[in-house]
């Protein structure tokens, strides 16, 4: 399978990367040929219709076929005032475009969603409308209760990644929802 990890945040050391550092060591460990690629929101250059017309940035190009060639989108957002932050809906808003008879790349992407905060509640407050963007273009957002990492900055970690039992365990059980999603989608395909 091939997964895409997509941080919402710019931030070095940050929480949620660390999130997907973790998901990443988690597929490292099941069963089946996993390859990870990491999607950076910060590379993208704030959505202008002119720009897309002219067909105008490599880094969204690139972006567009990293997603259009994934089994898996898994994206784990900070939580911004309660939404996501606009650096991740900037990237949603150009993976969201059609290209002519080329679909967007999220359509039917089945998308795997996550959270992490300091705070207590883990950022979850920032999936619902996570979830509705990513539904409105299309993704099949994988069916889980939702996943957030609370008092994320105190949970210990390893080489970049959570170590917790209990956190890597949810975090697990939200990988293997998606990794059979997505493997429905594989069969539909064929
Ligand atoms: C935050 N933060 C935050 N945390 C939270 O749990 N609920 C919230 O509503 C907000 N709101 C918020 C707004 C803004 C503008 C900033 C900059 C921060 C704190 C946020 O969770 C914290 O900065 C995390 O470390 C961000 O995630 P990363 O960058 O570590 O992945």
């Amino acid at each position: 399978m091939k997964i895409v990890l997509m941080s919402g945040s710019t931030r070095r050391d940050s929480l949620n990367t660390t999130v997907l550092e973790t998901v990443r060591h988690i597929l490292a460990g099941l069963p089946g040929a996993h390859e990870t690629a990491d999607l950076a929101v910060a590379e993208l250059p704030y959505y202008e219709a002119g720009l897309e017309l002219a067909d105008g940035s490599a880094a969204v190009r690139a972006a567009k076929d990293l997603v259009a060639g994934a089994d898996l989108l898994f994206i784990s957002t900070p939580s911004y005032n309660g939404a996501m932050p606009g650096a991740l809906k900037n990237a949603l808003d150009w993976l969201s475009r059609a290209e002519g008879e080329t679909p967007s790349p999220l359509a039917g992407r089945v998308t795997a969603v996550a959270s992490a905060s300091p705070g207590g509640r883990g950022g979850v407050e920032a999936q619902a409308g996570l979830v509705a963007v990513l539904e409105r273009c299309g993704a099949r957002v994988v069916g889980h209760e939702p996943v957030g990492v609370a008092r994320a900055a105190k949970a210990p970690t390893e080489d970049g990644r959570y170590t917790d039992p209990e956190l890597v365990a949810r975090l697990e059980s939200l990988t293997r929802a998606a990794l059979a999603a997505a493997g429905t989608r594989a069969e539909v395909l064929v």
